[in-house]
This record gives C-alpha cells, sequence and structure tokens, in this order.
C-alpha cells in the first residue's frame, strides 16, 4: 500500500481519545518537539505565526489544579467532592497538556480573523502529530480556557486568547466514533449541479 492510501485512511478514521481514557506514557522531549515542530507547520497568511504553545506537565500540573479549585470554590463555596476533585486533576488526567495561545492582533494586511483560523489549524495539526508519533490526543477548552483568574495562572496573557488544550498520552481504549456530518447536509454546489 503507497504512503498516500495509508494517509487517506488515516484521515477517513481520525478520531480523538476521550481524556479520562488518555494515560501513560506522555511523548518524550524528543518526541514532544518533533509534534510541537509538525503542529506549528500550518497555513498562516502572512507568515506571523499568531499563535505560540505553553506546555503542562509535572508537577506544574498538580499546582495548576489547587489553583483551578480555589477558583471554582470562589464561584461555587458549596462545590460538591467530586466537582472538587475533578478541578484539582483537570491537568492530571493525562501525562501531558498543550496549551495553542492565539496572539492574534488587528494587523494592516492580515484580518484578525484568519490569524485566528490559523490557531485553530494549529490544534487539529497537533491532534494529528500526536497520532503520528503514536499518541492519542483530545482538543478541549474547558471553563479554565475562558476565566480571566485562570489565565492568568496558566500564562496567558490578558491579551490572548486559548485556542485549544491539547491532552496528549496513550491509550488501548477503543473509542467509539461519534456521527459524522453526510455530505448531502453540509455541501451545496454553487450553480446547483454536481456536475
Ligand atoms: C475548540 C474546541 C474546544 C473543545 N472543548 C471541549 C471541551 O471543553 N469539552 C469536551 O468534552 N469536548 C470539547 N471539544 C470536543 C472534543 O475535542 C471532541 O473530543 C472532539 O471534537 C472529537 O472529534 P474528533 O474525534 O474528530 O477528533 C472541543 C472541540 C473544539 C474544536
Amino acid at each position: 500500500m503507497s504512503n498516500d492510501v495509508k494517509l487517506l485512511d488515516y484521515l477517513r478514521d481520525r478520531h480523538s481519545t476521550a481524556v479520562a481514557q488518555i494515560k501513560e506514557p506522555g511523548p518524550s522531549q524528543d518526541e514532544l518537539e518533533g509534534i510541537l515542530t509538525a503542529a506549528a507547520r500550518v497555513p498562516d497568511h502572512g507568515k506571523l505565526a499568531p499563535w505560540r504553545f505553553i506546555v503542562y506537565r509535572g508537577d506544574v500540573c498538580v499546582s495548576l489544579g489547587e489553583d483551578f479549585l480555589r477558583i471554582a470554590l470562589e464561584d461555587n463555596p458549596a462545590l460538591a467532592d467530586a466537582a472538587q476533585e475533578a478541578e484539582r486533576t483537570r491537568f492530571t488526567r493525562g501525562p501531558l497538556v498543550v496549551g495553542v495561545i492565539s496572539t492574534a492582533a488587528p494587523h494592516a494586511k492580515i484580518p484578525e480573523w484568519e490569524q485566528v483560523l490559523s490557531a485553530g489549524a494549529v490544534c487539529l495539526n497537533m491532534l494529528m502529530a500526536a497520532n503520528a508519533h503514536g499518541y492519542v490526543a483530545n482538543w478541549r477548552s474547558e471553563w479554565i480556557a475562558y476565566d480571566e483568574r485562570a489565565q492568568a495562572v496558566l500564562g496567558v496573557r490578558p491579551d490572548e486568547k486559548v485556542a485549544g488544550f491539547i491532552h496528549i498520552g496513550s491509550s488501548d481504549f477503543p473509542m467509539p466514533d461519534r456521527p459524522r456530518p453526510q455530505l448531502s447536509d453540509i455541501v451545496t454546489y454553487a450553480g446547483g449541479s454536481e456536475v
């Protein structure tokens, strides 16, 4: 089978793995750099690189969990035990989380919208680069992506936005696929004909 056919098979089948199923081992430093290098190779109008990465792993994920819990308790002091544990373990469910941070800003020539789209391309590319290195991944946002207090502890600056938190690790869990859109529901042919 040619490499092209394998790539097509991958694209037809690719899917994320639930974060709860993402376990050790995570990528080595070399593998991580390979994943990040491939992820950054995306269409980017004007070559602005309007995104950056923050890698969260190890002890920092434990202390971030305490921060997430503290913030969640500020908003809801009566948070149930299970919900508190969910906050505490938000970044320790798998081995590694990469924050894809959009640095999109007004520009004389390149619309900000296109810079934002490029960050989305980075996120999908990172999922695929993780798969190519033999790992599973999931693109999450969750409330921490939008809460200014959480952004501050995560190292996201006030003029930036979180495009996604990409959880990366290993799994042998057989993920069921999710429903995918039918082409007939999403495609129209300008001019009204397929040919
Ligand atoms: C920008 C963005 C943010 C997401 N945030 C969440 C989230 O916070 N929680 C969640 O359960 N799924 C979230 N998802 C959906 C997961 O990534 C989901 O597992 C994924 O879309 C499955 O698609 P796939 O199997 O084609 O990769 C998000 C998706 C996107 C594109």
